[in-house]
């Protein structure tokens, strides 16, 4: 298959159709072929995602949660969640459970439906991403290679992979669902950790440690102020100082005369 960058420019090759002309001697847009998708072309779009983050006043990423059932991957990102609400950011939250529920309900826990519910979730939070929005997913996701797969179609800088560097025991100890006491006593079946694989990242853009420097329990606020901080160093949110779009907009409108008092913003 063409990269994505290719086939967006229109410069695929291999399988794609490109017929030269039409009737009135305009030349035609190049289809090409992707996956099973035959005969198809990339629309580009007038609002650019540029101009949708200057909007938001962010840059769209995501920050993808990975670890064992009970690491706190949920928790910690609804944290964060609410931590960037508040700043007056846009997020999403995709969240593996809620997606089972729709989406990926067709799927079961075999590594090969494992592999896709990574993909679709992964291709769901690229469209998100690429709508501005802080896109936080919350899945296990215990292969690197599926992973992998995500990372690789994000541009640099927009994949954060959060390892919950939470130990088995700890999680087997919390147990919320009971799903590790199932898993023990042989009622669930390929469950990560037990008798399923997880693949720690080898090189993950944050790691959260179950424990500080003391060897003192972290909170989840803790562990979510730590993500918050890392996204405001690398410049992901904007200075709180400078006004978004949006906020100058808002306030155009309520002045009727249309002069902008930066000051109230
Ligand atoms: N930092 C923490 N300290 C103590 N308890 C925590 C912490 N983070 C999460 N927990 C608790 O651990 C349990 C599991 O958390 P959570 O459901 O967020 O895990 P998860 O990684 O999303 O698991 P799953 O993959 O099964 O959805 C919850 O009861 C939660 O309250
Ligand atoms: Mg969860």
């Amino acid at each position: 298959m063409a990269p994505v960058a290719a086939l967006r420019s229109g410069s695929a090759s291999g399988s794609g159709t490109a017929v030269a002309n039409n009737s009135d001697g305009k030349a035609l847009l190049q289809t090409v072929t992707v996956g099973n998708s035959t005969n198809i072309c990339w629309q580009e779009t007038m609002v650019s995602r540029g101009d949708k983050e200057v909007l938001l006043g962010q840059r769209g990423c995501v920050l993808w949660f990975t670890g064992l059932s009970g690491s706190g991957k949920s928790t910690v990102a609804c944290t964060l969640e609410h931590l960037l609400h508040e700043r007056g950011h846009l997020t999403s939250l995709l969240d593996g459970d809620n997606i089972r529920h729709g989406l990926n309900k067709d799927l079961g826990f075999s590594a090969a439906d494992r592999t896709e519910n990574i993909r679709r979730i992964g291709e769901v939070a690229i469209l998100f991403k690429d709508t501005g929005a802080v896109t936080m997913t919350s899945f296990i996701s215990p292969y690197r290679a599926d992973r992998e797969m995500v990372r690789q179609r994000c541009q640099p800088g927009e994949f954060l992979e959060v390892f919950m560097n939470i130990p088995l025991e700890v999680c087997e100890a919390r147990d919320p669902k009971g799903l590790y006491k199932k898993a023990r006593a042989g009622l669930i079946k390929n469950f990560t950790g037990i008798d399923d694989p997880y693949e720690a990242p080898l090189a993950p853009e944050l790691v959260i440690d179950c424990y500080d420097d003391e060897g003192q329990p972290r909170s989840p606020l803790a562990m979510a102020q730590q993500i918050l901080h890392t996204l405001e160093d690398q410049g992901y949110l904007r200075d709180p100082t400078i006004p978004t779009l949006a906020a100058a907009k808002a306030l155009q409108r309520k002045h009727s005369d249309g002069v902008l008092d930066f000051a109230e913003l």
